[in-house]
């Protein structure tokens, strides 16, 4: 599965010194409701490097999927403003025409969904479908691009691919609805996969198939993969690092390893703490009391007090998202003086790496 030990799996991921092939800063993302504007997420700030595989976490609501399509400018119709920057290989494309993110959507910067139907056109055949990405890009003729995407079938583990070409979506399994949207986001060779709960409509073992899928494919091809999900198991298995988001903000930024046995955020703890199968206790898991709360009446100072266990004095104020040292970073003003667990005891920490999402 090619994790590694967890030296190696934090060195890939922070690569010193190269530049970051995304650099979102402050991103703010705004809504036109009936009700008035509604500010969805701010302050938001991360890094992925290239060939990295990040993955960002949070329960539902938090701002994950909006962060995602806010990449690729693909904001629903209500969209209302963004602030900040994303720097994609240096350039903004907060800034960028819609021309050239049409250029940059598909070919430099792909994303899939949770069910694959729904991106895919029923009266189209799937070779159809992944060869037409292609020809919108480069200046390829059918047959070449036929053979590419013949090729990029059998890549993504489609079993007589010379057959499934000409199959139109339904006629597919869920598992290889979302083998061929893989394929066709690949078939570019994009710098950045941004992948939004691709196998939560799964069933468990397809589930595990895609995953190896992903991290293998970006281990290969060097294409960095940002995979937003709200289980922590997913991210456990795929990625080198984990960002948490919480009520559109940044809470927390680790390494895989070092969050899951010690993370530094109450949130983050409680999250870890509720996973069935990454849990070492036994009996009844403990669960993170309340909600989410609605954007339309966030709370002044930290966002998660009404729910931590922690709150204290101090917390009614804004948090910033500071720096935690070992290039950690944690928006939680108690974080050096809570010693708070994770989903791991430090002595399993290096079963870390072959944590299976069952
Ligand atoms: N089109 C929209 N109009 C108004 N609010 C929205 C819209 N899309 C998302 N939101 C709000 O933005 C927040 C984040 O949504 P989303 O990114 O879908 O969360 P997640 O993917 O983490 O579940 C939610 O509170 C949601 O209600
Ligand atoms: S700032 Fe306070 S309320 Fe917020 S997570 Fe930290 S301890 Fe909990
Ligand atoms: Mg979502």
């Amino acid at each position: 599965m090619g994790a590694g030990p967890p030296a190696q799996r934090r060195a890939e991921g922070a690569r010193d010194g190269a530049r970051p092939l995304l650099s979102v800063r402050g991103l703010g993302i705004r809504f036109k409701t009936t009700q008035g504007i509604w500010q969805a997420t701010r302050r938001i700030d991360f890094d992925i490097a290239p060939g990295e595989r990040v993955g960002i976490v949070g329960e539902s609501g938090c701002g994950k999927t909006i962060t995602g399509l806010s990449i690729l400018r693909l904001l629903p119709g209500n969209f209302a403003g963004l602030d900040g920057k994303i720097l994609f290989d240096g350039v903004d494309l907060a800034s960028c025409s819609a021309r050239q993110m049409r250029a940059i959507r598909g070919k430099r910067i792909a994303m899939i969904f949770q069910e694959p139907m729904s991106a895919l056109d029923p009266v189209f055949t799937v070779g159809h479908q992944i060869a037409e990405t292609l020809r919108v890009h480069s200046n390829i003729g059918q047959e070449e691009a036929r053979a590419k995407t013949l090729e990029m079938l059998r890549r993504v583990g489609i079993a007589s691919p010379e057959r499934r070409i000409d199959d139109y979506p339904h006629q597919l399994s869920g598992g290889m609805r979302q083998r061929v949207m893989i394929a066709a986001s690949l078939i570019c060779g994009p710098q950045l996969l941004i992948a939004d709960e691709p196998t939560t409509a799964l069933d468990v073992t397809v589930q595990a198939q895609i995953l190896e899928l992903l991290r293998d494919i970006s281990e290969t091809s060097k294409t960095a993969l940002m995979l937003i999900t709200h289980d922590l198991g997913v991210v456990a298995e795929t990625c080198t690092r984990m960002i948490t988001m919480y009520a559109g903000e940044v809470i927390e930024d680790a390494a895989v390893d070092e969050a899951l046995v010690r993370p530094l955020h109450p949130y983050t703890s409680g999250l870890l703490r509720s996973l069935p199968h990454l849990s070492p206790r036994h009996g009844r898991l403990p669960s993170i009391p309340g909600r989410v709360p609605s954007i339309a009446e966030m709370p002044a100072g930290c966002r998660f007090r009404a729910r931590c266990a922690h709150a204290a004095k101090g917390c009614e104020a804004e948090q910033k998202l500071q720096d935690a040292g070992g290039g950690r970073r944690v928006r939680c003003h108690r974080f050096a003086e809570l010693n708070l667990p994770g989903a791991l005891h430090p002595p399993d920490a290096p079963a870390a790496a072959k944590v299976a999402t069952q």
